[in-house]
């Protein structure tokens, strides 16, 4: 997506070990217009694959998942990140591990809001090491619901994610592809060249 590379180059910043910081548009200050047009590019690309809810973990994914419920007309989902473990028998759980952060956290739903009826879209705003995503497939399986796709905001296409997940045989579809943050520099993957 044009407008979004244009974005990260001009507001994104590089930081070092392959982080890139979007702090001025999506993970902290919020470009509701520009959220808007992303949303619009998911529904359009996810159309026409039945969904009925879109899900996405919090907090950065809540923008671009609620723009995209907006465009396709469905509910959004937001999985809640550690939560007690008390209500067990109400809710379907994933564990998630960040490498980032070099922890687990649990991810979980409650079964009152996602079932086999439902076609779900899972959207993020990073794909890195495609965890998140993983354990939210893993919510969608347990309570039977069919997953049609993953639409992320940002892929760093130079970690394991993509691979990760195309391997559990999901469409991803994402806005920006990164082949590159070497010597502080965002290079795309060249879409038209491959
Ligand atoms: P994975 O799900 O793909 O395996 O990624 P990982 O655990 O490494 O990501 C941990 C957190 O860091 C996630 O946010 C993820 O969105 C974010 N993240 C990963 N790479 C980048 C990056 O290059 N830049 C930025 N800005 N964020 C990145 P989170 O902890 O779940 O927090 P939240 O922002 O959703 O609340
Ligand atoms: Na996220
Ligand atoms: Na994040």
């Amino acid at each position: 997506m044009k407008l979004l590379e244009e974005r990260i180059v001009q507001d994104g910043r590089v930081l070092s070990e392959g982080v890139l910081k979007v702090d001025q548009f999506l993970n902290h200050q919020i470009d509701p217009a520009l959220m808007q047009a992303m949303g619009e590019d998911f529904a359009n690309y996810f159309e026409q694959k039945g969904i009925t809810k879109v899900i996405t973990i919090e907090a950065s994914g809540i923008a671009p998942a609620v723009f995209t419920g907006l465009s396709l007309d469905v509910p959004v989902v937001v999985a809640k990140k550690n939560v007690g473990i008390t209500m067990t028998d109400e809710l379907a759980a994933a564990d998630v591990y960040s490498f980032t952060k070099q922890q687990n956290y649990t991810i979980s739903v409650s079964k009152s809001v996602l079932s086999k009826n439902d076609t779900v879209l899972i959207i993020d705003d990073f794909l890195a090491n495609g965890q998140a995503a993983l354990g939210l497939m893993s919510i969608c399986q347990q309570l039977g619901a069919a997953v049609a796709g993953i639409g992320i905001v940002i892929e760093k296409s130079f970690q394991t994610g993509r691979s990760l997940l195309e391997e559990q045989g999901a469409d991803i579809y994402s806005l920006a592809r990164i082949r590159s943050l070497e010597n502080r520099q965002v290079e795309f993957v060249e879409e038209n060249l491959s």
